[in-house]
């Protein structure tokens, strides 16, 4: 009965929340990218990915809005839906959407859709100490939580800006103490968005969960872009975090290999990535 789950008729166990928080006791590097569709996200996994997100990324890389607010839950079921078709080893990660979880039962009925009719293995909320009830309530119905601090993009009018956050004394220890907080409240991994690289590394030894970086500096566990942003795709003035695997590459799949390559090999991000 369990054999699907555990093998999929592949030479590789797919990966799971176990799997991960191993990975970060043995020093193993986590490589996470973003997809919307089920041919990207079979290339992403094929080039050995070990978490993919339906992020509500897909608001602007995909819908062309400016900011996330706009995605709905209809919007990430539907993208998780033909996600899940591609992945065959990856850990598969949905964002709930703005909006969507800002009441205990409001959280538990979106999460469990987003589970059981996009097929998620988790979700990601954005938020800090704020959430922390919001985040004790999904655990304890057994929903797996990653929670996104840092940069909160659903938050981007109230903050003005996408801006690097967690800069002063203050605000950096406020951040160590929401993942504490979070961790506590059963968050299984820490998603942790555009902070300098010193309080990357606060964040990862505060906690034995995973901590998965995206413009947090080298000393955390595992490193996350978009995949439209690694390919070349989004145009514009783009963060200093991300890179374009495409250029050298001979294809999308080799594109998405070099960057899996570089978070293994600890050569992503370099210096000129990161926020100090
Ligand atoms: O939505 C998304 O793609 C994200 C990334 C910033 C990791 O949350």
């Amino acid at each position: 009965m369990y054999k699907q789950l555990e093998q999929r008729g592949m030479a590789e166990p797919p990966v799971n929340v176990s799997t991960l928080t191993r990975m970060k006791r043995s020093g193993d590097p986590i490589a996470c990218l973003t997809a919307y569709d089920a041919s990207f996200a079979q290339l992403v996994d094929q080039a050995g990915t070990d978490l993919v997100l339906v992020g509500d990324s897909l608001g602007m890389v995909i819908q062309g809005h400016d900011t996330t607010v706009p995605v709905t839950v209809e919007n990430i079921i539907y993208h998780t839906k033909v996600v899940s078709r591609g992945v065959q080893r990856a850990f598969l990660v949905s964002d709930m959407p703005f909006m969507s979880y800002s009441s205990k039962a409001q959280a538990l009925e979106n999460a469990v859709r987003l589970m059981q009719e996009g097929g998620a293995m988790m979700v990601k909320l954005e938020g800090g100490a704020g959430q922390i009830d919001i985040v004790a309530h999904l655990t304890a119905h057994d929903i797996p939580v990653c929670a996104h601090i840092g940069l909160k993009p659903q938050s981007v009018h109230k903050i003005g800006g996408f801006k690097v956050q967690g800069h002063d004394d203050s605000e950096a220890r406020k951040m160590v103490e929401d993942a504490i907080g979070l961790e506590s409240a059963g968050a299984d991994i820490v998603l942790l968005e555009c902070v300098p690289s010193e309080l990357g590394k606060a964040v990862r030894d505060a906690v034995k969960v995973p901590v998965i970086g995206i413009g947090a500096g080298p000393d955390v566990d595992g490193q996350i872009l978009v995949l439209y942003d690694i390919l070349g795709i989004t145009q514009g003035r783009l963060p200093r975090f991300v890179e374009n695997y495409m250029e050298g590459a001979e294809s999308n799949l080799d594109a998405c290999v070099r960057f899996v390559r570089a978070v293994k090999d600890r050569e992503y991000p370099a210096p000129k990535h990161c926020f100090s």
